[in-house]
């Protein structure tokens, strides 16, 4: 009956760093080669819903189960996916040892539902939501007493940036240097309210799915790039202090500069890959040459692009020049900016980041 199912429905935001995380240095446990920094998007415009819920009625037989989009997934062959449920699992086992009075929950078959309203696996960080998702909703219904840092770890392991999507804001993945990955914490660093000026821009270039996966396209850097140890030992730590310090300061022109440079740099290694990798096109380097026009116009930086593992661009700027930006783009590529069709098949969404 209904009354045995025991439920936890939540959301996760999308986040999109502005430094990049790119290299593992465990592949197994997703610790990164450096710290990372990003900022949560509005989950008014992207995002995920995941319910879990767990039963005793639930068929032994169908074991843990995962839905993505309306499709059933194969868990078993997601190790990720597993050590995350195995992590979620040894939490609760603790409580319930140490409360014989709680259900044993620990015990049931888990059904985990999830739906995005975007496109997965096109370079918008659909499975940093996904795993902070699926991570909030299982230790939601675990009712878990870890922190969203202590959270944290476990979403890492699904993906690495999902462990930035369990809280708000300015975000930071510290790297850490401990081999199992017990130090390698995300931490909130600015609340969204630090800075409500601050906005984002998708720019949908293309849904499809991606050419090379973020863990193969990383494995490639890491074994075949000269450019990539310069990356992670010198530019980034540099780059982790001075945003932090941006970010503090509402410091906009350093935050475009450091975002800027920073998602250059991560493409320029992805280049200097062998063989190279290509996750720009001809419409994100036109968006690229669009912010640099319009910051020429304003006299000063008021917008900043980033790329992830996918053409699609994010840029950054402030309320006060989003007619700006916002009039540039549409003028550009014209139409309206909700859910746009333009000449490249591209589309536009405007969303509030924080
Ligand atoms: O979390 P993953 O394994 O999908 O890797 C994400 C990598 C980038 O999106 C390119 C950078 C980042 O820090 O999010």
């Amino acid at each position: 009956t209904d009354s045995n199912v025991f439920r936890a429905t939540t959301t996760a935001p999308v986040n999109i760093a502005v430094i990049k995380y790119w290299g593992k240095r465990d592949a197994t446990l997703n610790l990164p080669t450096n710290s990372s920094l990003s900022v949560t998007l509005s989950q008014r415009s992207l995002r995920t819903v995941t319910t879990a819920s767990c039963s005793p009625n639930y068929p032994a037989t169908e074991g843990d189960t995962l839905t993505l989009n309306g499709k059933p997934e194969n868990i078993q062959a997601s190790k990720r996916t597993l050590a995350c449920l195995s992590s979620l699992r040894a939490l609760r086992k603790e409580l319930e040892s140490a409360d014989p009075s709680l259900p044993k929950l620990s015990s049931y078959p888990l059904r985990v539902v999830s739906e995005n309203n975007f496109p997965t696996a096109a370079g918008l960080a659909s499975s940093a939501a996904g795993f902070a998702a699926l991570v909030r909703a299982i230790a939601d219904l675990y009712e878990l007493p870890q922190s969203p840092t202590e959270l944290s770890r476990i979403a890492r392991q699904g993906s690495g940036s999902a462990c930035r999507s369990l809280q708000g804001g300015y975000v930071a993945w510290r790297a850490g240097v401990k081999e199992d990955g017990s130090d390698s914490l995300a931490e909130e660093i600015a609340p969204a309210s630090h800075w409500p000026e601050m906005r984002a821009l998708i720019l949908v270039v293309s849904a499809e799915k991606k050419d090379v996966p973020s863990t193969t396209g990383m494995q490639t850097t890491v074994s075949t790039s000269p450019l990539f140890a310069t990356r992670a030992e010198h530019i980034v730590p540099r780059r982790m202090t001075g945003m932090e310090e941006a970010i503090t300061k509402r410091d906009f022109a350093a935050f475009a500069d450091l975002t800027m440079r920073d998602s250059n740099n991560f493409h320029a290694v992805c280049l200097d890959s062998e063989p190279p990798i290509f996750y720009l096109n001809d419409v994100s380097r036109a968006a690229i040459r669009l912010v640099n026009d319009i910051n020429r116009l304003a006299g000063k930086t008021v917008a900043a692009y980033t790329f992830d593992a996918g053409p699609n661009a994010v840029i950054y700027y402030l309320d006060e020049v989003s007619e700006l930006v916002g009039g540039t783009f549409k003028t550009i590529l014209g139409g309206e900016l909700e859910g746009w069709e333009g000449p490249f098949g591209d589309r536009l969404k405007g969303v509030s980041a924080g």
